[in-house]
């Protein structure tokens, strides 16, 4: 089975979870707010918020990837925590029941998802009255757009395409990020309520522009296309992009700093 994620978990790992973690501790901090006992963490990946969770509440972890399901329970075992994992599509957690969570979070996972109207009416099935989801989103808002996103979107955009003929900004796909407001119209027209946001940053700070490189190049975002183009190309393409994003001069030599910019959204069923 094709599981792009779940292929590269340490590389996912080693790039991600640092960055993940700090938005993981922002939720868990809103969550303690709220009479919680039973959680679900939908697209858990290797376990940043799953993990927290587990040392505090009775959890279970989703994902669609294989993959990730497999290092995340490795992970809970290595740290002795008690983590129910199995693979789930966001889109219809359809080995979960009706009204069975306290809290339903998912932390990057959204703007992944095709249907984000199925994944939410999924999300709301399995909470019950009361309950609150918990979700992390980038932003779509921000000055820069949402630099990772944009970054991954634009080196996806090359697979199976001639590297050498670099196509206009114009027609890169549009970010898959939400807006602050279509992401809220869309959780009150599920049924939530309460609706509310708050705004997150954390960057990811980078010693110089060989490190950035290094990230990208290390993410499954890339990892994909390295096998397919070359380590050299997908680096020239990594540099186009952070030239258009206004790191030109001195970039392999001067610290980068990449904004993350995310929504985290409160709304209780
Ligand atoms: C960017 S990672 C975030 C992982 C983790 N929540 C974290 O904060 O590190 C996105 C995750 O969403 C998962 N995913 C993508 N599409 C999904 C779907 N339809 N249903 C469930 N998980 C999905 C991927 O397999 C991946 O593990």
């Amino acid at each position: 089975m094709d599981d792009p994620w779940g292929d590269h978990t340490e590389e996912y790992d080693k790039a991600y979870s640092e960055m993940t973690t700090k938005y993981s501790s922002d939720v868990m901090e809103e969550v303690e707010r709220f009479q919680v006992n039973k959680v679900l963490d939908i697209g858990c990946g290797t376990g940043a918020f799953a993990l927290l969770s587990a040392a505090k509440y009775n959890t279970v972890a989703t994902d669609i990837s294989p993959g990730m399901i497999r290092k995340v329970t490795q992970k809970a075992k290595e740290l002795n925590l008690p983590l129910e994992a199995f693979v789930c599509d966001a889109q219809t957690l359809d080995k979960l029941q009706d009204g069975s969570f306290d809290a339903a979070v998912s932390v990057f996972a959204l703007f992944l998802v095709p249907d984000k109207s199925a994944a939410l009416k999924s999300a709301f099935r399995v909470l019950r009255q009361g309950g609150i989801l918990a979700m992390v989103s980038f932003n779509a808002d921000t000055d820069v757009q949402n630099q990772i996103v944009e970054i991954a979107t634009y080196i996806q955009f090359y697979m199976g395409k001639d590297p050498s003929k670099y196509p206009d900004q114009a027609d890169i796909p549009k970010n898959p990020c939400m807006f602050e407001n279509t992401l809220v119209e869309l959780v009150i027209e599920t049924g939530f309520f309460a609706a509310q946001v708050v705004k997150e940053n954390h960057d990811l700070v980078f010693d110089n522009g060989q490190e950035a490189i290094n990230f990208f190049i290390s993410s499954p975002f890339c990892i994909g296309r390295i096998a397919e183009l070359g380590k050299d190309k997908v680096t020239d393409l990594l540099v186009l992009k952070f030239a258009d994003m206004g790191f030109k001069d001195n970039f392999w030599n001067t610290p980068v700093v990449l904004a993350t910019h995310a929504l985290l959204l409160l709304a209780t069923k």
